[in-house]
Parts: structure tokens; C-alpha cells; sequence
């Protein structure tokens, strides 16, 4: 028996902004951003789009791609750090209304870039325990609505965009998921958190400091815990399954910033080339990014049935988590 992917589809905003964009008005330069980074552009979301939207059209072309009905679907599942609303009502019921997927249970997850991660094995879960046979997983971020458009450390770091699978059973296919890691290192949080605009520290006009309303981010902490996250998950993933590197056809890590892949492959001694990324174009799309990067790789026709994938996650929180995965 398998629990697969049996298609994605994905949400791209169209209007972009180049590195020398941003250096109009910030303090900033390509060279730095690339050179830094690994990214030149990032997609953002129109003034009137939210993540549920971009959630909904990625959804509908997954759908489209697997010829389902959206009845077919009985669970949804959204990873997203940037919900419409503050938890009433969750972001997937609002997708489960808007393509019609009454009465599939709705829920969102928040492990921010970790979500799509955690998100896919939160739907295996409910597939193994017969509490759903098919599962939309949804990343959708409007990463651009919570970023601090003055702070060059933050904000040309981000970008929106959203990215659906559909995960189902086979059992008469021996694809699909092999075995996940999730963890998280909660002393960590105050490394990557928006300090305003909760419960805690409601968002008041007149006491909260404006930046406190966007992304804070100790880059030096996050980049650290993000190489040695990647290096622990790749080492325990392989070795669960006895697996060797030269078993992976790709690994698609969390498209955050270049450098780390480079650390961590070089931590590793593999190759770069076994790791699968467009952050250049799309920017940290948070939890988009894993299957964003997975419908390109399909686009080109970079994966052949049977070649074994990992996904890797990390974010805030401080939350990773991997899956490793035969196409
Ligand atoms: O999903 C997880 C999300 N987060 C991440 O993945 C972020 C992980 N961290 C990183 O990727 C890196 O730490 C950054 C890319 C954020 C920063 O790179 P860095 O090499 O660690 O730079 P830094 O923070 O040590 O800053 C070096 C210099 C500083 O100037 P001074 O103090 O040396 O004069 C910064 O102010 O670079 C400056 N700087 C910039 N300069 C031009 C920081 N951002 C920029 C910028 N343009 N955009």
C-alpha cells in the first residue's frame, strides 16, 4: 500500500519584484541579495488577494491534474503563517466552501515553513487511520503582508505564492510516503517571531511599535539552527530506512537562502546538484516553497516513478521536519 502524491498544483502571484527593485528605495543592492541569498525575484500577491485565494486556485489545478472532484476530497489542510483571520475561521474551511468541498473537515496548520512538511504527514496520519482517503495539503503565504518593507535583513528575503497536493491510498502501489521526521526546538522562538499583533501583545494603534506588527528575525541564530537542522534530517531520514545518498535522486529542501544548502551540503560532502532549488525566482515563500519547487521539478521532468525524494522543512517555531519519499 501507498500514500502519494497523485498531483500538485500551484498559485503564482504575477507581479514581481527584482532585487534592483528594492534597491530603489532600500539600502540594498543584487550583488548583495544574490550573493547573500541565492534569490533575485519574489512574486507578490495583488492588494486584494489573500492566502485563501491563492490557496483555492492551487487547489482547483491540483484537482484539475488528478480529474477529482472537489467532493472527493474529505480533508483540507493549509500550512499558512499568514492566515485571512486569526484562527475564527480557520483558512482551509474558507478554501472548503470556495471550491466546494462540503463536508471534507477543514483545519490550518502553523509551523510556519515547516507547514507543508508537517502538513503532509498530518494527512498521512488521518489516511492511515481511515479518518480521510483523500487530502488536499495546501501551503499558501502572503509572506509580503508581514514583512517590514524598510528592513533590508527581512524583507528581500520573502515572497508569496501558494503550492496544493492531493494525497491519497493506493494499495496496489508500493510509492509514496517512506517515513517523516518532525521536531521542533521551542527555545528557539524568539529567533524568527512577530512580536505584535496576537493575544499576548494585541496590536494596539498608539502602543505597539510599528515593527512589532512585522517579521523579526536573528538571521545568523535562524541560519545556524537551519544548516544543522538540514545535516541531522538528511543523516536520521537515510538511516531509517537504511538508505545511502546515492539512493536520492533529489533532495527538496525549503527554499530559504542558498547558503544554507550550500553548508549543509558541504557538511554532508554531497553533491550540490542533489538538491532541487528556484528560490532565484520565487524568493522563501515559507510554506509554499516545498511544493512549489515539486511542481517545477514535474514541469521539467526532472522525476521518473520510483526515484527517491526528501523533503525539508524548517522554520519558525524553531519547527523542522523531513519526509522521505519514493515518486
Ligand atoms: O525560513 C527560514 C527563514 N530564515 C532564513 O532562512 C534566514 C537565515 N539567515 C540567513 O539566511 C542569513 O543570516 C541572512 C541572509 C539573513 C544574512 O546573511 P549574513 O551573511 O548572516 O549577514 P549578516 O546578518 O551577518 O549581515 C552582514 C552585513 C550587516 O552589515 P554590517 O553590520 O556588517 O555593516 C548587515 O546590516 O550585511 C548587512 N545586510 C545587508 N546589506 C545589504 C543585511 N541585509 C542586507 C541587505 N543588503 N539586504
Amino acid at each position: 500500500m501507498g500514500i502519494y502524491i497523485v498531483s500538485i498544483g500551484v498559485h503564482i502571484p504575477e507581479k514581481i519584484i527584482t532585487n534592483d527593485d528594492l534597491s530603489e528605495t532600500l539600502d540594498t543592492s543584487d550583488e548583495w541579495i544574490y550573493s547573500h541569498t541565492g534569490i533575485k525575484r519574489r512574486h507578490i500577491a495583488g492588494e486584494h488577494e489573500f492566502a485563501s485565494d491563492m490557496a483555492v486556485s492551487a487547489a482547483q489545478k491540483a484537482l484539475e491534474k488528478a480529474s477529482m472532484a472537489a467532493t472527493d476530497i474529505d480533508m483540507i489542510i493549509v500550512a499558512t503563517s499568514t492566515p485571512d483571520y486569526l484562527g475564527y475561521p480557520s483558512t482551509a474551511s474558507l478554501v472548503q466552501d470556495r471550491i466546494g468541498a462540503k463536508p471534507a473537515a477543514a483545519l490550518d496548520v502553523s509551523a510556519a515553513c515547516s507547514g507543508f512538511v508537517y502538513g503532509l504527514e498530518t494527512a498521512r496520519g488521518m489516511i492511515l487511520g481511515k479518518t480521510a482517503k483523500n487530502v488536499l495539503v495546501i501551503g499558501s503565504e502572503i509572506n509580503s503582508r508581514i514583512l517590514n518593507w524598510k528592513d533590508r535583513n527581512t524583507c528581500v528575503l520573502f515572497g508569496d505564492g501558494a503550492g496544493a497536493v492531493i494525497l491519497s491510498e493506493d494499495v496496489h502501489i508500493s510509492s509514496g510516503i517512506m517515513k517523516t521526521i518532525l521536531k521542533a526546538e521551542g527555545d528557539g522562538s524568539d529567533s524568527l517571531m512577530i512580536k505584535a499583533g496576537g493575544i499576548r501583545y494585541p496590536f494596539d494603534s498608539e502602543g505597539t511599535a510599528p515593527d512589532d506588527r512585522y517579521i523579526y528575525m536573528d538571521g545568523r541564530r535562524v541560519y545556524n539552527f537551519a544548516v544543522r537542522a538540514n545535516t541531522e534530517l538528511i543523516k536520521d531520514l537515510l538511516a531509517s530506512e537504511n538508505l545511502s545518498y546515492s539512493d536520492l535522486k533529489y533532495i527538496v529542501p525549503h527554499q530559504a537562502n542558498i547558503r544554507i544548502i550550500q553548508a549543509a551540503a558541504a557538511r554532508l560532502k554531497l553533491p550540490e546538484s542533489l538538491f532541487f532549488s528556484n528560490m532565484e525566482e520565487y524568493a522563501n515563500t515559507s510554506a509554499a516553497s516545498i511544493p512549489i519547487a515539486l511542481n517545477e521539478m514535474v514541469n521539467k521532468n526532472l522525476l521518473s516513478r520510483g526515484d527517491i525524494l526528501m523533503f525539508l522543512g524548517f522554520g519558525a517555531g524553531l519547527t523542522y521536519g523531513g519526509t522521505l519519499l519514493r515518486w
